[in-house]
Order: C-alpha cells, then sequence, then structure tokens
C-alpha cells in the first residue's frame, strides 16, 4: 500500500519561521521517517507555491521580476528545510513546466464535462494604461466605511472591512495610479455546490459512494468542525480564474490574458512534485495517484483546511480517478514568546536565521527540533519560548537520554571490556523485553495516530524506564560483594536492549541525534525497514545488541545548556531575547508616541446609580481565547472557545466586524461569566467578553495585562 504525503506548498515570498514548521513539516518528516523505518512505500511532496498577487505586487513595488522573488525564497525555503533534516522526497516548483501542463490539464479535463464550470461575465475595473484588468488588490482607493485613504479592493487594513471594489471612493489602479474603468470581464467558477452532498456524507460518514474510506473519528475535531462549518453554510461557485499577468494561463480560447486562480493550481503541485519524483525514480505517478490503495494524508496548518478538505476534494473528485485523503491532520498555529510571530514587529524567529545562528551549536537542528515536537500545536495553539527550548534539551536529551547512555557505555566498558555481555537464562530479560516491546508499539500507533506530542513522550518514559531499572538493579552494589554475581551481566545486557532501541526510536525525532547514539553503539544509521526489524526480533525473542557486541564510550553526548559557562550557545539565545526585548520596548516607545486623544465632547450618558450588591452580583473573570471562528449566518457574530482556568466556554461575541477570526487565539479577555445562557445565530454563548468602544464604534478588548492566568476574578 502505496503512502503518499504532501505538505502545504509555502508561498516563495518569504521566509518561513517556526510556526511553519511546526504545522505542516515536522509533524509530516516524523510521520514520514517512521514509515520508512517500519519498511513502506512513502513518497512525500511539496514544493514552493509561487503563483499568487502578493507575489506579483511585491515584485512591482520593488521594481523587480517575480521570478527573481521566487528564486530567491524558494532556495532559501528549500535549504532551511534540509539543514533542520526536514526529509522531503520531493521539493518542486510550481514555476516548472511540468506544474502549468499538469495543472492546465486538469482544468480543461474540467472544462470537458460541462457541468463543472460556470462562466460568468461582471464589470470588473480595468486599468486602461496597462491594458489590464485589476485583481482586488491592485486596486486602492478610500474606504466607504472609516474614510482610510489607502483601502484595497478587497479590504479595508484601518477598520477591517470586507470590501468589494466598486465600493471604493475614488479608486486608483497599483499598477499605474491611473483612475481604472468598468469593463466587462468573463470568469470560470467552479460549481462547489454540485459537490456538497457528496463531501458532506464523505466528510461525516467517511464514506464514498457508500464504501467506507476512513473513519471520521479519527479526524480531528477542529478539522470536521471548520469543514461543517462551511457546509451548513452552503457551498458556493467558486471563481478559479483572474485576470493577472503572473500565473498558469488558462487554456482556453475565451480566456486570453487570464490566469488560473493560484489556489486552484498550488494543490495540483502535490501531482506534479510526484510527476517529476517519479520521472526520476522510473515510478509511474498514477501509482500513488490513481491506486485506490494509496493512502493520502495531507498534512497542513488551520487555515488551509477549507482548501484540503473540500475544495481540492470537490476537484479530484470532479476529475475523477483520483485518490482522496484519508486523513488531513491540520495543526493549530504556534505563537512565540507569548506573541504572534511578526515579521515587521520582529517578533520571531526564522527558520534560516536559527540555522545560521546555531549551526555551530551541537545538536542546533534537533535542539530545535525536540522543543517543537514535545510542544507541538496539535489540538491548540501552542507557544514557543527560549525557557521550553532549553528545558526540554536539558531535561529530555541531556538527563535521561544522555546520562542512560553514558552510563550504559562507562558500565559496559568498566565490566565487559565493551561488549555486550551473555545474560542469564532465568534473568529479567524477559521483563524488559516487554517493556521495549510495549514502549515501541505505543511509540508508533501514537505517530499513526498523528498524535506526535504523545509519541515523543512515550519515547522519553523509555529512557526514564532504563535510567530508574539500572539505578534500581545498581550493579555496581553487586559488584562490590561478588564481581562475578550473574546478575551483573543481565543487567547490562538489559541496559544496551534499551539503548538500541532508544537509538533507533529516536530516529523520526530527532534522526542526528538517533545516528549518534547509534555511532556510539557501533551501529550504521537507521534506515528503510529498520523499525519493522526491530520489532520482529523482540518479537522472536532475539537481542537488539547481540552478546559479543562490541560498543563505544558515549561520554558527555549533550552538556546541558544551564550548565555551561561563556558558551556561544547562551549567548546566542540571550540575543534572541534581547531582540525581544528591543521589539517590546519599540513598541511601547510607539504607542506612548501616539497623541493623546482629543477630548470627547459626546461621550454617551452615564447610567442612573446601582447599589454595591447590584456589582458584586457580576461574576468577571479573566479568560483567554483558544479559538475563533466565523458564524455563517451572520457577518457580525463569532464563535469562540475561551479557556477560564478549570474549563472552557463556548462563546457567541458581535465582533466579527471588528477582528479578523484568525487573529484572536490567545487574546487575553475579561468577561462576565454568570450571565443566562443563550443561543445566538444557532450557537450556545455562555460567557459574554467585556469590549471597551469609542465614539466611532471601535471595540478593543479590556484585558489583564500579558501573562496574566485565567479564571482570576476582576472586581
Ligand atoms: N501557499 C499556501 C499557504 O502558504 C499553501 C498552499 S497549499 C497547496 O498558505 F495545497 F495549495 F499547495
Ligand atoms: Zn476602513
Amino acid at each position: 500500500m502505496p503512502h503518499l504525503l504532501t505538505s502545504a506548498l509555502p508561498y516563495a515570498n518569504g521566509p518561513l519561521h517556526l510556526g511553519h514548521l511546526a504545522g505542516a513539516y515536522l509533524p509530516a518528516d516524523i510521520y514520514a521517517r517512521y514509515l520508512r523505518l517500519m519498511g513502506k512505500d512513502v513518497l512525500w511532496v511539496c514544493g514552493s507555491d509561487e503563483h499568487g498577487a502578493a507575489i506579483t505586487l511585491r515584485a512591482k513595488k520593488e521594481g523587480i521580476d517575480p521570478k527573481q522573488i521566487i528564486d530567491k525564497y524558494h532556495e532559501l525555503n528549500k535549504r532551511s528545510f534540509a539543514a533542520l533534516g526536514i526529509s522531503f522526497d520531493y521539493y518542486h516548483r510550481t514555476s516548472e513546466p511540468l506544474h502549468h501542463e499538469t495543472s492546465q490539464d486538469f482544468f480543461r479535463t474540467l472544462d470537458k464535462k460541462g457541468d463543472e464550470f460556470i462562466v460568468r461575465s461582471t464589470e470588473q475595473y480595468y486599468d486602461p494604461e496597462f491594458k489590464q484588468f485589476l485583481a482586488d488588490r491592485y486596486i486602492k482607493g478610500t474606504c466607504p466605511r472609516c474614510g482610510y485613504d489607502q483601502a484595497y479592493g478587497d479590504q479595508c487594513e484601518n477598520c477591517g472591512s470586507d470590501l468589494s471594489p466598486t465600493e471604493l471612493i475614488d479608486p486608483v489602479s497599483v499598477l499605474s495610479g491611473a483612475k481604472p474603468e468598468l469593463r466587462e470581464t468573463k470568469h470560470w467558477y467552479f460549481d462547489l455546490s454540485r459537490h456538497e452532498e457528496f463531501l458532506r456524507t464523505w466528510i461525516q460518514e467517511g464514506t464514498i459512494d457508500g464504501a467506507q474510506q476512513h473513519d471520521p473519528r479519527n479526524w480531528k475535531k477542529h478539522v470536521i468542525g471548520q469543514c461543517m462549518s462551511w457546509l451548513n453554510e452552503g457551498l458556493q461557485p467558486r471563481a478559479i480564474t483572474r485576470d493577472l499577468d503572473w500565473g498558469i494561463s488558462v487554456p482556453h480560447p475565451e480566456a486570453e490574458g487570464k490566469v488560473l486562480y493560484v489556489w486552484f493550481d498550488a494543490p495540483i503541485g502535490y501531482i506534479s512534485s510526484t510527476k517529476q519524483w517519479c520521472l526520476e525514480n522510473g515510478r509511474d505517478w498514477k501509482d500513488y495517484w490513481q491506486n485506490p490503495d494509496t493512502e493520502l494524508i495531507h498534512f497542513i496548518g488551520k487555515d488551509n483546511i477549507v482548501f484540503h478538505c473540500l475544495i481540492f476534494p470537490a476537484m479530484l473528485r470532479a476529475h475523477g480517478d483520483y485518490v482522496l485523503p484519508k486523513n488531513v491532520p491540520a495543526n493549530q498555529f504556534l505563537n512565540f514568546e507569548g506573541d504572534k510571530f511578526s515579521k515587521s514587529r520582529g517578533w520571531g524567529i526564522e527558520l534560516h536565521e536559527y540555522v545560521e545562528q546555531f549551526e555551530d551549536f551541537p545538536n542546533g537542528e534537533d535542539a530545535l527540533r525536540w522543543a517543537l515536537i514535545r510542544n507541538l500545536p496539535e489540538q491548540q495553539d501552542a507557544d514557543f519560548t527560549w525557557d521550553g527550548f532549553t528545558e526540554y534539551y536539558d531535561k529530555d536529551l541531556a538527563d535521561k537520554l544522555g546520562n542512560f547512555f553514558n552510563r550504559v557505555t562507562v558500565l559496559t566498558h568498566k565490566y565487559f571490556d565493551g561488549a555486550v555481555p551473555e545474560p542469564e537464562e532465568a534473568g529479567d530479560g524477559a521483563q524488559v523485553t516487554s517493556r521495549i516491546q510495549e514502549a515501541a508499539t505505543s511509540i508508533g500507533s501514537h505517530i499513526e495516530a498523528f498524535r506526535f506530542k504523545d509519541a515523543a513522550t512515550t519515547f522519553v518514559e523509555l529512557a526514564t524506564y532504563g535510567n530508574t531499572y539500572l539505578q534500581d538493579a545498581a550493579p555496581w552494589t553487586l559488584a562490590k560483594t561478588d564481581p562475578e554475581d550473574p546478575r551483573i551481566a543481565t543487567i547490562i545486557y538489559n541496559c544496551n536492549q534499551i539503548a538500541a532501541a532508544l537509538a533507533l526510536l529516536a530516529h523520526p525525532f530527532v534522526p542526528l541525534v538517533s545516528a549518534k547514539l547509534r555511532t556510539v553503539l557501533q551501529q550504521e544509521v537507521a534506515t528503510n525497514g529498520d523499525w519493522a526489524a526491530l520489532r520482529d526480533r523482540l518479537e522472536s525473542g532475539k537481542p537488539l545488541l547481540e552478546p559479543g557486541h562490541a560498543i563505544g564510550k558515549a561520554g558527555v553526548l549533550f552538556p546541558k545548556i544551564v550548565d555551561r559557562k561563556d558558551d556561544r550557545l547562551l549567548t546566542l539565545i540571550q540575543q534572541q531575547r534581547d531582540k525581544l526585548t528591543a521589539a517590546l520596548e519599540r513598541r511601547d516607545a510607539e504607542q506612548a508616541a501616539q497623541p493623546i486623544t482629543p477630548k470627547t465632547t459626546n461621550l454617551p450618558e452615564m447610567k442612573p446609580e446601582i447599589s454595591f450588591d447590584d456589582f458584586t452580583k457580576l461574576d468577571l473573570r479573566t479568560a483567554t481565547i483558544l479559538s475563533a471562528e466565523p458564524i455563517k449566518k451572520s457577518n457580525k457574530l463569532l464563535h469562540l472557545t475561551i479557556d477560564l482556568g478549570d474549563q472552557q466556554r463556548s462563546v457567541v461575541s458581535g465582533i466579527a466586524k471588528h477582528f479578523d477570526a484568525d487573529a484572536l487565539a490567545g487574546q487575553q479577555v475579561v468577561v462576565v461569566t454568570n450571565l443566562a445562557p443563550r443561543k445566538m445565530a444557532g450557537a450556545l454563548s455562555e460567557a459574554m467578553i467585556l469590549m471597551a468602544e469609542d465614539g466611532e464604534g471601535k471595540l478593543q478588548f479590556v484585558a489583564p495585562p500579558a501573562g496574566f492566568g485565567n479564571g482570576w476574578t476582576v472586581r
């Protein structure tokens, strides 16, 4: 059964940061490495997403060719991935001719079906000087809502309103600065509504044409939740062509000057990446994409759910012959030191920066992988901190793993000249073997179920078990009374078996550490099929390291970060911390520099006096927004989940026009918890969020200072 894995193709218009890595790449890498060790047929494809209006706009602004941008970031991202051990089988580019052909073929096939596309004419702005139609982002003007004069055709970044280009006051073309004209233009729409029923059954029941394809209980709840809220709203035809001069030409005689919408061609990039790999490796791409046995898994971040769970599956289905994903284990977002990653604010660290700065720190690649794995945003947003980075390294890699290897190798050399001894027949070997077996099976099933954090925890527990076993068995005490005690050999033999298991099981998570440990044990780097072989040996009672096998010495494999003095790594971490302090100071200075708001004369009237008792009836508490989803039936309401310390609650809040749902996770708030719950737009609201509102109706959160815990009272 072929395993086909994909990771979201990153846009080649900027560097990637740790959040990206934790979302769609590191989890997929663990999964791919594990499957390879299990001896499976695995193909993991990715590549650069090189189309889209963002890239052309940036090129126009900088006065360069889009090609210069994509070449730069394609290389940069590809190199950063490689430096962090991300083991794609192929990293393709959507600017390659093969991808253009594949996407055009796809379009033609759907077009020929006759009823998959709808062609509609609409009036759209046209730049008379550049002689081209203008995508929404290519038009600027004054926002009809707030008067901001730099609003885009699709959105005002000042007040957050969604706009359409014709709403803008005094529109101008971003390209020429000229006043655009309205002209009639034609676009192709993919009629998603035709696939709505199919998608609903597939998402809800996991069946395709009545046959069970997957068990929906194995899908993450937040993934199904997002899909269902779209489905319940009703799927609409979606435009899949754009009037742009950068992208894949629409292969239709009446579509001159038009390109495919980037989200139409990008997922097809998974197919072209597969094709290219197959060309270079003598395989047939259809054995992956058009084989009913293929297990297709899409690894993505939560912002890509709809595209991978509804739109692309509908495209594949409309085309026919293709397999659909077995699972889409989307991750939530990773924050950085308590806040969102932000390039402009200097908050975060980009992959290439990490790679450059930490390159001569031994195990640097795995230190980062490990810190991210232990804290993956699998079900909820997570937060990366340098303290956490240090702690995971010191506690897990240094104290547990490194220490165990050091003790085992020292003792093996001390008592048995560095060769694995022969154990006694009636020793506790069977118990130790079954403990190893249990760990290997459980790590494997966690990985297969996309619970990578649990898999890593179980791995650490095996190292802890090794240390405890050795400590309790205390061969050094036995040696004092009787150096010939056969129990000593058994203990050292068992410890070597645990060490061998750890060295291999580490591979999916921290491949370099695994290689290092295996070198100590004088074993080759882990390769395809090794985990399956380990499982078979354990099952048939064969040792993982045969008696007589000579091992090397470990020494201090992972010096603890906290114990280091004047170390380059400490300096680097300190530099990173200073960078954040500087970013905070800049922000504070900017805020202080804001002019004091002029006295407002028409403040709302005050309410009549109430008693102190009336006030104390209110239960006000600190909370944090965990997630926010738009409510499809309403353009005002958002459906939030908040964390109240000892419980979570569902909240419906009328802030959709003021805040972007995707930006709310992690926002601290103050809520009223004891209002009677009520239903709004079909969702239950069990608390109310306090907001400050100014004369123009602008809303702001009333929030405790950063880092303040949840569930505490406000009086
Ligand atoms: N480039 C998109 C993003 O970064 C992801 C594209 S995923 C694909 O959000 F499926 F379209 F390739
Ligand atoms: Zn506005």
